[in-house]
């Protein structure tokens, strides 16, 4: 297994996990839950429900479109697309616990014939004859060293005039980064890079900007609301462990230094 693997692979159990969580709130997974209950959980990235919203309110998606998500965790941001917009999502990720916990949790919501999850890596996605009509990237870019590799993957699975959203940490000032973070154990998994690398390799892939937005107003609002509201024994905790405080800590510690920020960024394929 990978280190990236690993790091994301560190609970076993992560639908038991969320589904024992869910019962203590005094829900019952098995007659359906919805889907916005699940968001502290399921939405593995800074601003939650509230970014993936921003990400893909400019991607063109409606009821007809079918949509890659590229590392898609525990599939919160599939759900969203699905739920909103009425596409059909397919999502990939490396970690098998969270492609499971994934179509269990779409399952729960009523949403498994609008998702579908895969393992595999999305450096290397296997295009099959598949040109999605939109694709999206939430907070996957630091573990991948190589971007323009990736950035062709997607760009392959897209059909012409499809948009990419990627929504990624990006680095923003010099300075160190205090470890674990949420998406490394350490330095060896952590391949953070500039937006201006990013739109590079983006066009480089034959993608055409269309806008770069610093979302860290819209992050710092709903950490605020998070931390003056009641806990709530959903949290990523589950999915990422006992460590997660101390990595959410450190990841808090570099967005407030200036290290890094929350980028997004929209690019349509030419
Ligand atoms: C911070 S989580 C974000 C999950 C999801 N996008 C979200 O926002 O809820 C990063 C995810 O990227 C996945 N990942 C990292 N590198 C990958 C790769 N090369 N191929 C597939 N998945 C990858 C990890 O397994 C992990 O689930």
């Amino acid at each position: 297994m990978s280190g990236v693997a690993a790091h994301y692979g560190r609970v076993r159990g992560v639908l038991d996990q969320i589904t024992a969580a869910l019962e203590s709130m005094g829900l019952d997974p098995a007659t359906g839950v919805d889907p916005a209950v699940l968001a502290p959980a399921d939405e593995f990235h800074l601003g939650g429900h509230e970014a993936t919203m921003a990400l893909t309110a400019s991607l063109g998606i409606d009821t007809d479109s079918s949509v890659l998500d590229v590392g898609c965790g525990v599939g919160g941001p599939a759900r969203e697309m699905a739920r909103t917009y009425g596409c059909h999502v397919t999502g990939i990720d490396l970690a098998r616990e969270f492609v499971y916990a994934a179509e269990g949790l779409s399952l729960m919501t009523g949403l498994e014939s609008l998702t579908t999850f895969e393992v595999g890596d999305v450096t290397v996605l296997d295009r099959g004859d598949r040109a999605f009509d939109a694709a999206t990237m939430l907070h996957v870019g630091m573990n991948v060293p190589d971007k323009p590799l990736l950035f062709e993957a997607v760009a392959a699975a897209l059909r012409p005039g499809g948009r990419f959203g990627v929504y990624d940490i990006m680095r923003t000032g010099d300075g160190e980064l205090g470890y674990p973070q949420p998406f490394a154990a350490d330095e060896s998994d952590s391949h953070l890079a500039a937006p201006d690398d990013y739109v590079s390799a983006l066009e480089s892939a034959g993608m055409e900007i269309i806008h770069i937005i610093d979302r860290s107003e819209l992050v710092g609002r709903v950490v605020k609301r998070a931390a003056e509201g009641p806990a709530t024994p959903l949290n990523l905790g589950l999915v990422m462990g006992r460590e997660f405080p101390t990595m959410f800590a450190n990841l808090r510690t570099a967005l407030q230094g200036g290290v890094v920020g929350p980028i997004e960024i929209v690019a349509e394929k030419r």
